[in-house]
């Protein structure tokens, strides 16, 4: 019998996400500091590891729903092995990639089970690309998404908008909804340790929405009860568009998603500066539900418990962020 892990607000937490290695092949501004340092391979969950944690959360709380993350996932040698046991488990799974290596593994991928894809791309420009990603790469993603597109796997794109940088793109980005079945999310720029947020870089939902709306017209979609994303889509064409509002409209309340880092520390926010390390535990050999419990009890009605992100709040915020970047934490 799987026992729902509840909140103190009785929340019910069914999703899941892994990070199943924090290194990653491209260097992206808002997500990576400069100097960021990685884990060694020591520390990392082995797949059998991950198989053991990830189980437990399926069979004994209930969770429903797991997606694997990085940093980027594909540097993991043993990635499509660990896909075909998460597929193994009752879950709906999916995968978050930048899309750099997916040519070498989508055959494996695709034979293992997997369907859903979330690819992050912020351009269609490939200079662009560059400056955001600090590294090239541009047209290896592109052609990587199409040709996944092709072979079947149901395609999100995440394209983080940041005033001044790409916030020119977001009409193109619908534009690509008309003719393919494509997911476009556009996500508010978020804080993070060394990415150098401040509020007025955020291009925020409202904006984004005058902006597509003085051009398209569009029809609000029904959203999943837990989706932290709005989604939207002109009426007749095959994709659809999203916004993922966390700065300007928090949606912290429906939020059911709980989250391992790579090193097999727990997280129950985005947010989070506490961690519970459920690795290490379990490598001694002891029962990890009862810390499983605690961090979900602990967890904060809000954003991890910072302050909202309100423009006159911005120095708390950036004072309070974790010194946990984002590749670290997994998206
Ligand atoms: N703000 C918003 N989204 C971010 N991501 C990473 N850093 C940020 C940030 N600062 C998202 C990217 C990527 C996923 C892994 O996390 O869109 O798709
Ligand atoms: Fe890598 Fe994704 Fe972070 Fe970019 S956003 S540096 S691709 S983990």
């Amino acid at each position: 019998m799987s026992q729902p892990l509840t909140d103190r607000h009785s929340r019910i937490h069914r999703s899941l996400r892994i990070s199943i290695v924090d290194k990653c092949d491209l260097r992206c501004t808002y997500c990576m500091p400069e100097d960021q340092h990685f884990l060694k391979r020591e520390e990392l969950m082995t797949r059998e590891e991950i198989g053991t944690i990830a189980r437990l959360f399926v069979e004994r709380y209930g969770v429903n729903k797991i997606r694997l993350t990085g940093g980027e996932p594909l540097l993991r040698p043993d990635v499509v092995d660990i896909v075909r046991d998460m597929i193994e488990l009752p879950v709906s799974l999916g995968l978050t990639t930048n899309a750099m290596n997916l040519h070498k593994h989508l055959d494996g991928l695709y034979e293992a089970g997997l369907r859903k894809l979330n690819v992050s791309l912020d351009t269609f420009d490939a200079e662009r690309f560059r400056t955001i990603a600090r590294r090239d790469g541009y047209w290896t993603v592109w052609n990587n998404v199409r040709r996944a597109h092709d072979k079947g796997m149901r395609i999100k794109l995440n394209m983080v908008v940041m005033r001044g940088v790409n916030d020119d793109e977001i009409l193109r980005f619908v534009q690509l909804t008309e003719h393919n079945d494509i997911h476009v999310r556009f996500i508010e720029f978020m804080p993070f340790a060394g990415n150098h947020w401040g509020r007025e870089r955020v291009y925020t939902y409202a904006e984004m929405l005058g902006h597509i709306g003085s051009v398209y017209s569009f029809e609000k979609l029904t959203d999943d009860p837990h989706s932290t994303a709005k989604a939207y889509r002109v009426p007749g064409w095959s994709g659809t568009f999203a916004v993922i509002s966390t700065v300007t409209e928090p949606f912290c309340g429906n939020c059911d998603r709980l989250r391992i880092t790579a090193e097999g520390k727990m997280r129950n926010c985005l947010f989070a500066r506490e961690e519970t390390d459920l690795l290490s535990a379990l490598r001694r050999g002891e029962d990890i539900a009862p810390l499983i419990e605690a961090n979900v009890l602990a967890k904060h009605a809000m954003l991890g418990g910072l302050p909202q992100f309100k423009p006159e709040k911005q120095e708390e915020v950036l004072h309070d962020l974790s010194a946990r970047p984002m590749v670290s934490i997994g998206g």
